[in-house]
């Protein structure tokens, strides 16, 4: 295996564009991120944890426009500037500073690897309790600080990828950054339904999944959704509850995922842009040994099949032909209920 160049530190922000900006800006509030800073061309949101903001956006198509990885060091940046087709390192014109260097992914989104930006203060994260349950009865007396309204995002977690080719794609971002195979869906008849990939900081827990590449049904591509950490149970489904009362569309949940393990809750932005939120991720590092399982057998820990607008990003020929290829795999595998179950 190629050693990659360097090995980033964490998932930093994404860039989102969209129609318009204060009704982008109301579903993201009511999904619980909270506006740091406002320029005259983008608003900047962050979660409750201290990183400087995970969600950049700014005026435009809908649509995720760049993702960005902050790297350890300076020398980092210095040696991803000189790959191929890599910017310069540049100072980044933003409020929380720090320094850039740009590059474009085979699909052409826009990467960024930053270093150097400054951290916020944290905000106060989701009201937290023990739980009396599996026996234990440690809290006693009434649930402290459980309130209706938005979850408490902490931070950008994961995003996916969708492309026609998953597998080139999951070795690019290897071969530059060190995201690393966690686990893998196979489609049926062979071909990568979606492969996981986490950071690689050694002996270092870290989530199952940074980046998801997983195979587009239409065979185009895009950023199929970013995945947000919120504070618990009780804050994921208060903040489930309160974009139902604000009427914003639910894609899927809440359930459990066999693979990452996270308890989780997708939410489509009003021009179908899809957002997480989610708990209680698997930790892997370095002896984690990878699976495979075949897209057909793949089942959930529990939750509600997806909808189909979480399935298909957009429909074209493909997107049907290749549904319908999903769908018999599934029916002859005898798992109807959940036959366009997709990995996540
Ligand atoms: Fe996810």
């Amino acid at each position: 295996m190629t050693r990659p160049i360097i090995k980033v530190k964490r998932l930093a922000y994404v860039r989102v564009s969209a129609p318009d900006l204060d009704e982008a800006e109301s579903f993201l509030v009511q999904f619980g991120l909270r506006v740091a800073t406002r320029t005259d061309s983008a608003v900047y949101l962050r979660g409750t944890d201290p990183e400087p903001p995970c969600y950049v956006l700014s005026q435009g198509a809908a649509e995720v426009t760049a993702i960005a990885f902050e790297t350890d060091d300076a020398a980092d940046l210095e040696a991803i500037s000189k790959t191929d087709g890599a910017s310069a390192i540049e100072k980044l014109d933003e409020p929380a500073g720090g320094q850039v260097v740009r590059l474009r992914d085979p699909n052409g989104m826009q990467v960024e690897i930053v270093h150097g930006q400054t951290p916020l203060e944290p905000l106060a994260a989701a009201p937290s309790h023990v739980l009396n349950v599996d026996g234990r009865r440690e809290r006693q007396g009434p649930l402290p600080g459980v309130h209706p309204g938005p979850a408490h995002v902490r931070r950008l977690g994961h995003l996916v990828l969708e492309s026609a080719d998953p597998v080139s794609l999951y070795a690019w971002y290897h071969e530059r950054f060190g995201l690393r195979k966690s686990d893998e869906v196979l489609l049926p008849g062979g071909g990568t339904q979606m492969r996981f990939a986490a950071l690689d900081r050694g002996p270092e827990f870290v989530d199952h999944h940074v980046v998801g590449f997983q195979y587009a049904l239409d065979e185009g591509t895009r950023v199929q959704h970013m995945a947000f950490e919120v504070g618990n149970l009780d804050d994921l489904m208060a903040g489930h509850h309160h974009l139902k009362a604000k009427k914003r569309r639910s894609v899927w949940g809440v359930g459990r995922h066999r693979y990452g393990g996270q308890i989780y809750d997708y939410w489509a932005n009003p021009w179908g842009v899809i957002h997480e939120h989610w708990i209680d991720t698997d930790l892997v590092n370095e002896d984690t040994v990878p699976s495979d399982c075949e897209f057909a057998d793949l089942e959930e820990y529990w939750g509600p099949p997806p909808s189909v607008s979480f399935v298909v990003s957009r429909w074209n020929w493909k997107a049907v032909r290749n549904l319908a290829r999903l769908l018999a795999a599934r029916l002859r595998a005898g798992r109807p209920r959940s036959a366009e179950s997709p990995s996540h």
